[in-house]
């Protein structure tokens, strides 16, 4: 990839609302068990946002600690993207909302809708922003509350997910570095849009009394197969981006999956070859947050003192749409 100046993660962050639903509280709302979701899924418990609170609200919170931690002010940033698949609306975008309620009166922004993959996306588009030279502070946030996306009576569905937000600051490397984002390899099938959606309150159903009775205003899944496409497809864009970059997965310090399902991390884990400690997973105590679940590993795991400058760290998703993708980073910070 040829760049003018290499773009860089120099910061990272996250936020989680305090609300916890265990497994157990989950037991009372559908038919299921602490045992089923704990095998079948590696999830222990969600965290779940107050009525009122939305995607720029945890956004926010996040970024608030960002800029602290980086010294900067609002008004630094030039760019956020936001990759959700639950904006606060329709319209305005999130990056809107955000950017009002933060006060960075020089930043633009726009939404970025690719599910599960929102974070890997979004990464490639404003490492392009960056690596050109046009632009020296983007904010990458990855956030979804997707329990108000969730039906609360359909227990394939409303025990996965969880609500949470993360954020990275990319900024430019000089011009020698050897850090900063070194390749990203993005994919789309729009086969796999039947396995995992949610069909109501696009221009093509409209909200209306009968999609409402429908309960098309939530996530619907067939599972075995999204699993099945997840499994083949988060191993191979890996493979494919080592290969691309020369490197095999004995290079890799840390990767961090989408974290949709441990028995999807265990089996990419398996077929890359990796040992258990080179595997970033927050599934247990956060479930899958959608856009969340990448960045905020990578802040858990900074905060952990386990990523570090010099780490080549490696990520992968995979989600509706479908959308999968990877990038592969040599830690700034
Ligand atoms: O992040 C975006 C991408 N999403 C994913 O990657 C998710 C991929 N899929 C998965 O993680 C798994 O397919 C699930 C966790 C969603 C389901 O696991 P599974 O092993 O594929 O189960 P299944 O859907 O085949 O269901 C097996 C059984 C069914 O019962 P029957 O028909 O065999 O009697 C389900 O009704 O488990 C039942 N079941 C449940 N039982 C207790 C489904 N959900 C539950 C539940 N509690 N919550």
């Amino acid at each position: 990839m040829s760049v003018i100046h290499r773009a860089a993660i120099t910061g990272v962050e996250h936020y989680f609302p305090e609300k916890i639903l265990s497994n157990a509280d989950m037991e009372k709302l559908v038919d299921t068990s602490d045992e089923w979701i704990r095998t079948r899924t590696g999830i222990e418990k969600r965290r779940r946002v107050s009525p009122g609170q939305a995607s720029s609200d945890l956004a926010c919170k996040a970024i608030t600690k960002l800029l602290k931690k980086k010294k900067m002010a609002a008004k630094d940033i030039e760019l956020i993207i936001v990759a959700t698949v639950t904006p606060d609306m329709m319209f305005p975008s999130t990056a809107c909302r955000i950017q009002e309620k933060m006060a960075a009166t020089h930043a633009w922004g726009f939404d970025l809708s690719a599910a599960c993959s929102g974070f890997v996306f979004a990464l490639a588009t404003a490492d392009q922003f960056i690596s050109s030279g046009r632009y020296k502070n983007a904010l990458v946030v990855g956030v979804d509350v997707m329990s108000s996306i969730i039906d609360d009576h359909d227990r394939n569905t409303c025990v996965l997910f969880g609500d949470g937000c993360g954020v990275a600051l990319l900024q430019p490397e000089p011009e020698a570095s050897s850090l900063g984002i070194l390749d990203h390899l993005c994919h789309i099938d729009g086969k796999g849009g039947e396995f995992l959606y949610m069909p109501g309150g696009g221009s093509l159903y409209g909200t209306s009394s009968d999609t409402l009775s429908k309960n098309m205003h939530v996530v619907h899944q067939e599972g075995k197969q999204v699993f099945k496409h997840a499994v083949t497809e988060m191993a191979r864009v890996s493979e494919e981006i080592l290969e691309k970059n020369n490197l095999s997965s004995e290079d890799i310090d840390y990767f961090i999956p989408h974290q949709a399902n441990l028995r999807i991390i265990e089996s990419c884990q398996k077929k890359l070859k990796l040992k258990d400690d080179q595997v970033i997973v927050n599934i247990k105590d956060f479930a899958n947050t959608t856009s969340a679940t990448i960045p905020t590993c990578m802040s858990q795991a900074v905060d952990d003192k386990k990523i570090k400058k010099g780490d080549l760290v490696l990520i992968a998703s995979f989600g509706a749409g479908f959308t999968w993708g990877a990038s592969l980073i040599r830690w700034a910070f």
